[in-house]
Protein backbone atom coordinates (compact mmCIF):
# COMPACT_ATOMS: atom_id res chain seq x y z
CA UNK A 1 0.00 0.00 0.00
CA UNK A 2 1.58 3.48 -1.34
CA UNK A 3 1.42 6.69 1.42
CA UNK A 4 -1.06 8.23 -0.85
CA UNK A 5 -3.38 5.12 -0.34
CA UNK A 6 -2.76 5.12 3.66
CA UNK A 7 -4.04 8.61 3.65
CA UNK A 8 -6.76 8.18 1.28
CA UNK A 9 -8.12 5.31 3.33
CA UNK A 10 -7.33 7.45 7.00
CA UNK A 11 -9.50 10.06 5.25
CA UNK A 12 -12.75 7.91 4.46
CA UNK A 13 -12.50 6.95 7.86
CA UNK A 14 -13.21 10.53 9.55
CA UNK A 15 -15.46 10.95 7.07
CA UNK A 16 -17.32 7.89 7.80
CA UNK A 17 -16.86 8.71 11.92
CA UNK A 18 -18.33 11.79 11.06
CA UNK A 19 -21.30 10.99 8.92
CA UNK A 20 -22.06 8.18 11.22
CA UNK A 21 -21.47 10.66 14.56
CA UNK A 22 -24.59 13.15 13.83
CA UNK A 23 -27.72 11.19 13.17
CA UNK A 24 -26.15 8.72 15.94
CA UNK A 25 -25.82 12.07 18.40
CA UNK A 26 -29.38 13.37 17.30
CA UNK A 27 -30.52 9.77 17.95
CA UNK A 28 -29.24 9.87 21.38
CA UNK A 29 -30.37 13.70 21.96
CA UNK A 30 -34.19 12.81 20.89
CA UNK A 31 -33.75 9.66 23.24
CA UNK A 32 -32.65 11.67 26.05
CA UNK A 33 -36.23 12.84 27.43
CA UNK A 34 -36.76 15.66 30.33
CA UNK A 35 -40.45 15.95 31.59
CA UNK A 36 -41.49 19.21 31.34
CA UNK A 37 -39.99 21.79 33.84
CA UNK A 38 -42.75 23.67 36.06
CA UNK A 39 -42.75 26.79 38.04
CA UNK A 40 -45.12 29.22 39.34
CA UNK A 41 -44.67 32.46 38.18
CA UNK A 42 -47.09 34.03 40.45
CA UNK A 43 -49.88 33.08 42.84
CA UNK A 44 -51.94 35.80 44.09
CA UNK A 45 -54.58 35.44 47.32
CA UNK A 46 -56.30 39.02 47.20
CA UNK A 47 -57.95 38.01 50.89
CA UNK A 48 -54.67 38.51 52.17
CA UNK A 49 -53.41 41.71 50.48
CA UNK A 50 -53.66 44.27 53.51
CA UNK A 51 -52.80 46.86 50.75
CA UNK A 52 -56.24 46.51 49.50
CA UNK A 53 -58.20 49.55 50.20
CA UNK A 54 -61.16 47.47 51.41
CA UNK A 55 -61.95 45.02 53.60
CA UNK A 56 -64.04 43.33 51.13
CA UNK A 57 -61.19 41.53 49.76
CA UNK A 58 -61.57 39.50 52.35
CA UNK A 59 -64.53 37.82 51.34
CA UNK A 60 -62.54 37.02 48.17
CA UNK A 61 -62.00 33.54 48.73
CA UNK A 62 -60.63 32.85 44.80
CA UNK A 63 -56.67 32.29 44.23
CA UNK A 64 -54.78 33.11 41.08
CA UNK A 65 -51.95 30.96 39.51
CA UNK A 66 -49.81 31.36 36.69
CA UNK A 67 -47.45 28.88 35.94
CA UNK A 68 -44.47 28.17 33.08
CA UNK A 69 -44.46 25.27 31.47
CA UNK A 70 -41.29 24.19 29.77
CA UNK A 71 -40.40 21.61 27.05
CA UNK A 72 -36.72 21.81 27.21
CA UNK A 73 -36.18 18.49 24.89
CA UNK A 74 -34.27 20.03 22.06
CA UNK A 75 -35.84 17.25 19.89
CA UNK A 76 -39.07 16.10 20.86
CA UNK A 77 -42.60 17.21 20.96
CA UNK A 78 -44.53 17.03 24.07
CA UNK A 79 -48.27 16.47 24.68
CA UNK A 80 -50.26 17.58 27.60
CA UNK A 81 -53.15 15.83 27.76
CA UNK A 82 -54.08 16.63 31.73
CA UNK A 83 -52.97 19.49 33.81
CA UNK A 84 -54.37 19.28 37.12
CA UNK A 85 -53.65 21.55 40.09
CA UNK A 86 -54.26 21.24 43.32
CA UNK A 87 -53.41 23.68 46.19
CA UNK A 88 -53.26 22.95 49.96
CA UNK A 89 -52.60 24.75 52.90
CA UNK A 90 -51.63 23.24 56.40
CA UNK A 91 -52.14 19.52 54.84
CA UNK A 92 -55.50 20.31 53.39
CA UNK A 93 -56.20 20.23 50.07
CA UNK A 94 -57.75 23.87 50.03
CA UNK A 95 -58.61 24.66 46.08
CA UNK A 96 -58.33 22.58 42.72
CA UNK A 97 -58.65 23.39 38.75
CA UNK A 98 -57.49 22.74 35.65
CA UNK A 99 -55.62 24.02 32.68
CA UNK A 100 -56.97 22.79 29.16
CA UNK A 101 -54.61 20.60 27.42
CA UNK A 102 -52.44 21.27 24.43
CA UNK A 103 -49.34 21.08 22.43
CA UNK A 104 -45.88 22.23 22.87
CA UNK A 105 -43.31 21.75 20.69
CA UNK A 106 -39.49 21.36 21.17
CA UNK A 107 -38.19 23.35 23.62
CA UNK A 108 -40.70 25.70 24.03
CA UNK A 109 -42.27 27.91 27.15
CA UNK A 110 -46.00 28.09 27.41
CA UNK A 111 -47.83 30.49 30.07
CA UNK A 112 -50.88 29.35 31.75
CA UNK A 113 -53.03 30.88 34.24
CA UNK A 114 -55.89 29.72 36.45
CA UNK A 115 -58.37 31.42 38.83
CA UNK A 116 -59.07 28.36 41.70
CA UNK A 117 -62.15 28.62 43.95
CA UNK A 118 -61.25 27.92 47.73
CA UNK A 119 -63.24 25.91 50.10
CA UNK A 120 -62.23 25.35 54.03
CA UNK A 121 -59.60 27.73 53.39
CA UNK A 122 -58.72 28.50 57.38
CA UNK A 123 -58.73 32.18 56.46
CA UNK A 124 -58.80 33.33 59.96
CA UNK A 125 -55.83 32.19 60.68
CA UNK A 126 -54.29 33.18 57.64
CA UNK A 127 -55.09 36.68 58.09
CA UNK A 128 -54.06 36.43 61.71
CA UNK A 129 -50.42 35.12 60.17
CA UNK A 130 -50.36 38.36 58.01
CA UNK A 131 -50.99 40.36 60.71
CA UNK A 132 -47.98 39.11 62.97
CA UNK A 133 -45.87 39.63 60.09
CA UNK A 134 -45.81 35.46 59.11
CA UNK A 135 -46.18 34.40 55.29
CA UNK A 136 -49.13 32.21 54.34
CA UNK A 137 -47.74 29.11 52.68
CA UNK A 138 -49.19 27.47 50.16
CA UNK A 139 -48.30 23.74 49.07
CA UNK A 140 -48.86 23.85 44.84
CA UNK A 141 -48.95 20.02 43.16
CA UNK A 142 -49.23 19.85 39.05
CA UNK A 143 -49.96 16.37 38.20
CA UNK A 144 -50.11 15.62 34.62
CA UNK A 145 -50.71 12.99 31.96
CA UNK A 146 -48.54 13.74 29.05
CA UNK A 147 -47.54 12.36 25.75
CA UNK A 148 -43.62 12.74 23.92
CA UNK A 149 -43.55 12.93 20.50
CA UNK A 150 -40.52 11.54 18.94
CA UNK A 151 -40.61 11.74 15.17
CA UNK A 152 -44.25 12.45 14.39
CA UNK A 153 -44.68 9.41 16.65
CA UNK A 154 -46.54 9.81 20.24
CA UNK A 155 -45.43 7.62 22.84
CA UNK A 156 -46.60 6.16 25.76
CA UNK A 157 -49.20 8.65 28.14
CA UNK A 158 -47.06 8.98 31.58
CA UNK A 159 -47.99 10.50 34.84
CA UNK A 160 -45.85 13.55 36.20
CA UNK A 161 -46.55 15.17 39.50
CA UNK A 162 -44.02 17.74 40.61
CA UNK A 163 -45.01 20.12 43.65
CA UNK A 164 -43.23 22.96 45.93
CA UNK A 165 -44.19 25.43 48.81
CA UNK A 166 -45.18 29.26 47.65
CA UNK A 167 -44.69 31.84 50.29
CA UNK A 168 -47.08 34.62 50.59
CA UNK A 169 -47.09 37.60 52.44
CA UNK A 170 -49.21 40.88 53.30
CA UNK A 171 -48.70 41.85 49.84
CA UNK A 172 -50.95 38.70 48.51
CA UNK A 173 -47.99 37.76 46.18
CA UNK A 174 -44.90 35.31 46.92
CA UNK A 175 -42.47 36.73 49.09
CA UNK A 176 -39.41 39.02 47.03
CA UNK A 177 -41.77 38.10 43.86
CA UNK A 178 -39.86 34.80 43.65
CA UNK A 179 -40.33 31.88 41.25
CA UNK A 180 -41.19 28.51 42.53
CA UNK A 181 -40.23 25.97 40.56
CA UNK A 182 -41.99 23.02 41.40
CA UNK A 183 -40.16 19.36 41.72
C1 LIG B 1 -61.49 46.72 58.28
O1 LIG B 1 -61.55 45.79 59.35
C2 LIG B 1 -60.87 46.22 60.51
C3 LIG B 1 -60.90 45.10 61.53
O2 LIG B 1 -61.98 44.24 61.37
C4 LIG B 1 -61.58 47.50 61.05
O3 LIG B 1 -60.92 47.97 62.20
C5 LIG B 1 -61.50 48.56 59.95
O4 LIG B 1 -62.21 49.72 60.37
C6 LIG B 1 -62.10 48.05 58.65
N1 LIG B 1 -61.86 49.01 57.59
C7 LIG B 1 -62.79 49.38 56.71
C8 LIG B 1 -62.37 50.34 55.66
O5 LIG B 1 -63.93 48.94 56.77
C1 LIG C 1 -56.89 14.93 37.02
O1 LIG C 1 -58.10 15.18 37.68
C2 LIG C 1 -59.17 14.35 37.26
C3 LIG C 1 -60.44 14.86 37.96
O2 LIG C 1 -60.25 15.00 39.33
C4 LIG C 1 -58.83 12.91 37.61
O3 LIG C 1 -59.87 12.06 37.19
C5 LIG C 1 -57.54 12.51 36.89
O4 LIG C 1 -57.15 11.22 37.27
C6 LIG C 1 -56.43 13.50 37.25
N1 LIG C 1 -55.26 13.18 36.44
C7 LIG C 1 -54.00 13.20 36.91
C8 LIG C 1 -52.91 12.88 35.96
O5 LIG C 1 -53.75 13.49 38.07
Amino acid sequence: MSDGDAAACCCCIWTCLIILALPISLISLSLKTHNPRISVEDLYIPAINVAAPSNATRLNTFVFIDLRLKNAMPLNGLRYQVVNLTLSYGGAAVAEGAVAGFYQGMMKTARKTAVLRTWGMPWEEAFDRIARGLTVDVAVEVAMAVKLRRCGVYMKRKVVVVEGVVSVDGSGEEVDEKVVRLK
